[in-house]
């Protein structure tokens, strides 16, 4: 038996009791329950329990003891959105941006997603797998405890299931939880520009088949906005997915108001991701579903276009969501603690609600409600010890620090 004790803790927040509770809403975001003076007891990779300093839990003595130092203890980030299995940079994009290009100008001049999709097929799956795994253990010492991969730099058949490999293989190496998302969706291909349906039916009659037989996938995305897959493309595309089990999560209302938000939400998508043009309609669209709304404040700070409005969102009584979207082309970093402090600058969330829509309900967006996102007794031993700090506040107060000590996966310290 392992066991791994944490203690001299100054709070331990986001706990939840009740194993029940799998996301919160609205008014239920503003709370981040906690317990003062602390220690917290991991036993084979789980949470065993936790409690005051003034009642010691039974260890053994190979039992390791980890001292927090009087910092505080956050469950581990949920990323619930990333691309990070990438060939290449694109800061050259960047530059043209400053000098007035548009993101949109960009693609259709070949820029954009096909840019890296050139650079991904001549590069090997070695390769991509090295490079991401090195992106991966970087976020995770910045603590993020679980993440959800998608493909979509292939954009061929033979590199759509190259990136889904090379996922895989970050999977079965990874000391975190990791959920691959199929998104040959991205863009349409140069050759198929002109004969768009030619490459939705290869999407459909080719691809699915193949990552359905092979267990190479999760979730189907799709890029359903402006310039990119259209409302009716998404659905026929969602249909067919469905039928190989591949459940839907959307790219949607990046670019415009374009009804990605409410074909995510007729197909029971996981959740839709982006929403910087979400509108009353879209809310009260969200509001009578299932689908998790997922803003990516990165990507506005990145691009400078507007951020999703999550303070009307929680306001209206929705549950939102957090992640980083890390990718060569709108948010080229992985850390959660810059996101969060976004959220709190820019989107006017609180810092508990930032901890809650990167944790408790990130957690949901990936359905890791069971074992990740809180502070709860037989989840996963995956937590966050700060520096110690003067307050709760002061963890996203201090945007672009790296104000985390020490990061545990199942119960054991990341050097
Ligand atoms: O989530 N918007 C679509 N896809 C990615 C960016 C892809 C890229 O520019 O490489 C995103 O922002
Ligand atoms: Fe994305």
């Amino acid at each position: 038996m392992q066991q791994t004790l944490i203690h001299n803790i100054k709070t331990i927040f986001g706990i939840i009791q009740n194993s029940s509770t799998k996301i919160k809403r609205g008014a239920e975001m503003a709370v981040l329950e906690s317990l003062d003076n602390a220690w917290i007891l991991i036993e084979n990779g789980n949470i065993k329990g936790f409690g005051s300093e003034n009642s010691k839990p039974e260890i053994n003595n190979q039992c390791k003891l980890i001292d927090a130092n009087q910092g505080y203890v956050i469950p581990a980030f949920v990323d619930s959105h990333t691309h990070i299995v990438f060939a290449k940079s694109r800061e050259e994009e960047f530059v043209m941006r400053i000098k007035g290009k548009s993101y949109e100008e960009i693609a259709e001049a070949g820029g954009g997603i096909l840019n890296s999709a050139k650079r991904l097929q001549e590069m090997s799956e070695d390769e991509l797998f090295a490079q991401a795994m090195h992106r991966l253990n970087e976020v995770i010492k910045f603590g993020t405890g679980a993440i959800e991969i998608k493909s979509g730099y292939g954009l061929t058949v033979d590199d759509e299931l190259k990136m889904l490999r090379v996922i895989k293989r970050i999977s079965n190496e990874s000391p975190i939880t990791v959920k691959a998302t199929f998104l040959g969706a991205h863009a349409f291909p140069t050759k198929y520009k002109q004969n768009r349906q030619g490459y939705i039916n290869e999407i459909i009659h080719v691809m699915l088949p193949q990552i359905a037989e092979q267990q190479l996938a999760t979730y189907m995305d799709v890029f359903c906005d402006k310039g990119f897959f259209s409302v009716e493309e998404t659905e026929q595309l969602l249909i067919a997915a469905k039928l190989y089990g591949l459940k839907p999560k959307i790219h949607g209302n990046e670019l415009g108001y374009t009804g990605g938000v409410q074909v995510a939400v007729k197909h029971h998508a996981i959740s839709v991701d982006h929403l910087e043009y979400t509108g009353n309609e879209e809310i009260e669209c969200l509001l009578n579903s299932e689908t998790i709304p997922v803003a990516l404040p990165n990507c506005s700070f990145f691009l400078g276009i507007p951020y999703a409005p999550l303070r009307k969102m929680i306001d209206a009584g929705l549950p939102v969501c957090l992640a980083s979207d890390y990718n060569p082309g709108s948010s080229p970093n992985g850390r959660m603690g810059f996101v969060i402090s976004l959220a709190c600058t820019q989107m006017k969330l609180t810092p508990e609600e930032a901890i809650n829509a990167a944790t408790i309900n990130a957690a949901a967006a990936l359905e890791l409600s069971d074992t990740h996102g809180s502070i709860t007794v037989g989840k996963v031993g995956n937590v966050i010890i700060t520096e110690a700090m003067p307050s709760l506040a002061y963890l996203p107060y201090r945007f672009g620090n790296n104000t985390i000590a020490k990061v545990i996966i199942n119960g054991s310290e990341i050097k």
